[in-house]
């Protein structure tokens, strides 16, 4: 068994090397069969190789969201400026138009709501993988606890989700969530986010940290950074650029979108950095022009 005594500290990342993509847009998943890639194509743009996913799933754990009170309202103005949708069967049967075209990541895990102190507790399935089929999913994504209370069982419910999804062809998001007093560190996320891939996800959400490109080069599939709460537009974006000239295959944003000043522009600005090498300067002046 590897003992976490006497580890060498890593450091060979060989950035100056680029993984090779074998004939297909997506990190890792060159072997991966015909549906798979099929699904994976709809979320990662087949030209930049990257995705915009506007994640309005909050009203799993948190309720109704400053920004995201009616989703029939706010939502659907959004969806042509990305690529996936990322939310709930709930939010997705009552408020989204079957007859839109994006790809859907299908929350599939119920967590901890807002009125415990720390939905690092984990949680369950929400959504079997049969109702996933029924919805026509791209991804299905999976909350997962390194590091805190409820890791044994995050890992295993996405491990059993990984398992599921092979079956039939879908691919599973495996989000990095953050305890409440856990360090949000290169240390920490460079763990978990490489536990995440190797447990089998072939997406993993992640946050944007001090030496991200590391983090990168040692996760074997895409990583897709989370939004997290609300910054001044113009920080949203440099964050968005770092995390994408560091090796970032898109961004997985929420509050970072819809409760932006003006929603619309905001999501076309992120695009522009994450499909069209934008800068993060010049998207802010493109999101300010469209104001
Ligand atoms: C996190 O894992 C959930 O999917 C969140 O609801 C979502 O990521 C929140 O997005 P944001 O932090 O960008 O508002």
């Amino acid at each position: 068994m590897a003992d976490k005594e006497g580890f060498k500290i890593s450091k060979d990342f060989h950035l100056d090397i680029k993984p090779s993509s074998e004939g297909f847009h997506v990190k890792g998943l060159n072997h991966c069969d015909w549906g798979m890639k099929n699904r994976l194509s709809k979320i990662f743009n087949s030209k930049s190789g990257n995705t915009v996913m506007l994640a309005f799933d909050h009203g799993y754990i948190m309720g109704s969201t400053s920004g995201l009170e009616r989703l029939d309202v706010v939502i659907p103005p959004l969806m042509e400026e990305v690529d996936v949708l990322m939310a709930t069967r709930g939010a997705l049967r009552t408020c989204i138009t079957p007859t839109q075209d994006k790809a859907i990541c299908l929350r599939t895990t119920y967590d901890s709501s807002v009125m415990y102190d720390d939905m690092s507790i984990g949680g369950g399935i929400s959504t079997d993988i049969e109702s996933a089929i029924r919805i026509n999913a791209s991804c299905m994504a999976v909350q997962t606890f390194i590091g805190a209370p409820g890791e044994k069982n995050s890992l295993e419910l996405l491990c059993r989700s990984v398992d599921a999804g092979e079956k039939y062809g879908i691919p599973t998001l495996g989000v990095v969530a953050v305890g409440k007093d856990m360090v949000r560190d290169n240390k920490f996320f460079s763990l978990a986010t490489r536990i995440v891939a190797e447990s089998g996800a072939h997406i993993v959400k992640s946050y944007y940290c001090e030496g991200f490109e590391k983090i990168v080069a040692a996760c074997p599939v895409p990583i897709v950074i989370a939004g997290g709460k609300k910054l001044p537009e113009q920080e949203a974006l440099t964050m968005a650029y770092k995390a994408i000239s560091e090796g970032a295959h898109g961004v997985d944003m929420g509050r970072n979108i819809f409760q932006a000043e003006n929603p619309k522009a905001m999501a076309k600005a992120v695009a522009k950095v994450v499909h069209e090498n934008f800068s993060d300067k010049l998207a802010y002046e493109f999101y300010l022009d469209m104001k």
